[in-house]
């Protein structure tokens, strides 16, 4: 009978029947999906898989370090980190177009991983943790919104331009089977439960033009939101959260003061597929001391809303 460790061990035998003693260069997320790909190729080839992390600069707090302390320092995984956000953040000045934005971003990730996979030696393949559910989506609904919506991790097209052959040891499986593959091989439970995370990052989250100040200010009230989310045990109940800073300044009092600073919209929704989404019913104890919180901690927040839209007719993120 089935089991995810069998399932593991008929992957990596698969994987070393295909890469044999080739190189395969890996691009890492930070996500569950290319995490648990990493894992499991480094467990069948070893020092044969390099990973490459692009760093948009458009990351959570302390995002770009956990990924870089887990596979680098902990899994002894070879990793290039693409600190690249000068770059990035340059060519989003001014930009405010949402569209605009992710094909900037798309553009230059594509750009920057063939910089730093080029000069990886000798490598044949490339890895991508394509799920079983993108498998099917690429092929009957071509063109529609679920394919672009992953087309920038799915570094699209880049496998024939670079002459790379392509590693795919994740696409027979949905995302709970992931889950349990990641748990087989290890992975903390904390991370293997995380919440999705678009590629463009927070320049979603940023709508209108995004500036460095902004993309601090915002950081930090995501990380106090999320902060209080796992406090109150409400992390694993909810499918995505974060906050959105609003491109509008609003006034308020502190002290005997009045304040002048950004308003932010906090989201959090329930949702099976991310296709359709209801939004959280956070009590308003939690949300009033959560909104006290942001306000008290992250100098330059000076109003909280929360975001009650659904989708359909809202989206989950606000770009
Ligand atoms: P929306 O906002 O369309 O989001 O309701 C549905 C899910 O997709 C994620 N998302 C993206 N992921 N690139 C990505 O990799 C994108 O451009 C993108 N836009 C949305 C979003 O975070 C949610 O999980």
């Amino acid at each position: 009978d089935w089991t995810m460790e069998a399932y593991r061990d008929e992957a990596i035998r698969l994987i070393r029947e295909q890469v044999g003693d080739k190189k395969v260069i890996c691009g890492l997320s930070g996500g569950v999906d290319s995490s648990v790909a990493a894992v499991l190729i480094h467990e069948a080839i070893g020092e044969n898989l390099t990973c490459v992390f692009v760093d948009h600069g458009l990351l959570r707090h302390n995002e770009a370090d956990e990924v870089v302390a887990m596979f680098r320092d902990h899994y002894n995984i070879p990793l290039i980190h693409a600190e690249e956000s000068e770059l990035f953040l340059g060519a989003l000045e001014g930009v405010s177009d949402p569209e605009e934005k992710r094909k900037t971003i798309g553009r230059l990730f594509i750009d920057v991983f063939q910089k730093y996979a080029g000069g990886i030696e000798g490598a044949e393949f490339l890895a991508q943790g394509t799920l079983y559910p993108d498998v099917i989506e690429s092929v009957s609904f071509s063109g529609g919104p679920s394919v672009t919506i992953k087309s920038h991790h799915n570094v699209g097209g880049l496998p024939e331009k670079m002459g790379l052959k392509l590693v795919e040891p994740l696409r027979e499986l949905f995302k709970d089977e992931v889950r349990a593959l990641g748990h087989e091989l290890g992975l903390p439970a904390s991370f293997i439960g995380r919440h999705p995370f678009p590629g463009p990052g927070l320049a979603i989250r940023c709508p209108g033009e995004i500036t460095r100040e902004k993309l601090a200010i915002l950081r930090k009230a995501d990380a106090v939101y999320i902060d209080q989310i796992r406090r109150h045990g409400l992390y694993d109940e909810i499918w995505q959260a974060f906050v959105a800073i609003l491109p509008v300044r609003t006034v308020g009092v502190m002290g005997d003061g009045r304040t002048y600073d950004f308003a932010c919209a906090l989201r959090a929704v329930t949702s099976v597929d991310g296709m359709t989404a209801d939004y959280y019913p956070f009590s308003h104890e939690f949300l009033g001391e959560t909104a006290t919180r942001i306000i008290n901690e992250v100098k330059g927040i000076n109003r909280v809303t929360y975001d009650i839209t659904s989708k359909p007719p809202g989206t989950i993120e606000w770009e």
